[in-house]
């Protein structure tokens, strides 16, 4: 269905692995970037009277691997409809015991093990309108917006699902998944949970200004936390699948919760005093 009405939103859902629609009444728009084409069309709609901007990260019927995703152009969409607040769910192996199938935790600590991806907006290319990007380095010790993550967890307290209130999420290349010497690795290191795809998702958020919340579901045990043949895709998929209504419903609510009018939290910070030597969208 098309709701004529919605041409812009303020909020970015950026769906993963299993999630590949959000809102009901959309409106559908193909947006092109000087990064290239987003994984999909962004999808408008409203929720409690806030307008948003879905895209489904793999594209609609899960066709890029993580490492084929461009995220510089995702991002970049996503501003251009006005989006300034992103919350980027994502499906994860638990890296301990007790984060087990079914866990929602949001992390507040990211690690990147990627190897292959384009990571910055600021790299000296000139864009297709002349602009040529200055050398930016943008503030990321706390990657997660504080006010996505509050929204985060009490929307999903909010539904009867206690959350991990904080942890570092571990993303790797992939698209494999670890050994078992990597996740004990990872583990051992004092990680929480391991993914494809926060990277570069998190950092991209902060060098244009966004906020950007993730929240992980575990679909599984890593290869270092349980004993069997190790994780599969077509677990991942089940359980995800098992669990994507109730995390539909607490990205809802999370929406609902996303802060008002004029942020001011770290993220609205990052490009403060910097001259990017490009015109953000
Ligand atoms: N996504 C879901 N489960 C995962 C795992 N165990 N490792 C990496 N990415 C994942």
């Amino acid at each position: 269905m098309t709701n004529a009405r919605v041409t812009n939103a303020e909020i970015g859902v950026i769906g993963g692995s299993g999630f590949y629609s959000f809102l009901e009444d959309v409106t559908e728009i193909q947006v092109d970037t000087p990064y290239g084409s987003p994984s999909d069309s962004l999808f408008l709609g409203e929720i409690a009277g806030r307008r948003v901007a879905f895209l489904p990260r793999h594209g609609r019927g899960h066709h890029l691997p993580p490492h084929r995703i461009n995220y510089r152009a995702n991002l970049w969409a996503l501003r251009s409809v006005g989006v300034r607040q992103v919350l980027g769910p994502c499906a994860v192996g638990g890296l301990r015991p007790e984060y087990g199938p079914g866990t929602l935790l949001v992390p507040d600590q990211l690690v990147d093990r990627t190897k292959s991806r384009v990571q910055t907006y600021y790299d000296g290319y000139p864009l297709p309108d002349g602009s040529v990007p200055n050398v930016v380095h943008v503030a990321l010790a706390d990657p997660y917006c504080p006010e996505g993550r509050k929204a985060a967890l009490t929307a999903a307290r909010g539904r009867d699902w206690e959350p991990v209130d904080g942890g570092t999420l571990v993303v790797i290349e992939g698209p494999r998944f670890s050994t078992r010497a990597e996740s004990r690795w990872h583990a051992a290191m004092g990680w929480s949970v391991v993914g494809m795809t926060g990277h570069p998702e998190a950092v991209l958020a902060r060098e244009l200004g966004l906020c950007y919340t993730t929240m992980t579901l575990v679909t599984d045990l890593d290869a270092g936390a349980e004993t069997g043949e190790g994780v599969s895709h077509e677990e991942v998929l089940r359980v995800f699948a098992a669990n994507v209504d109730r995390l539909r419903s607490v990205l809802f609510d999370a929406v609902a919760a996303l802060p008002t009018g004029e942020r001011d939290c770290l993220c609205t910070r990052a490009l403060e005093g910097l001259d990017t030597g490009i015109r953000l969208p």
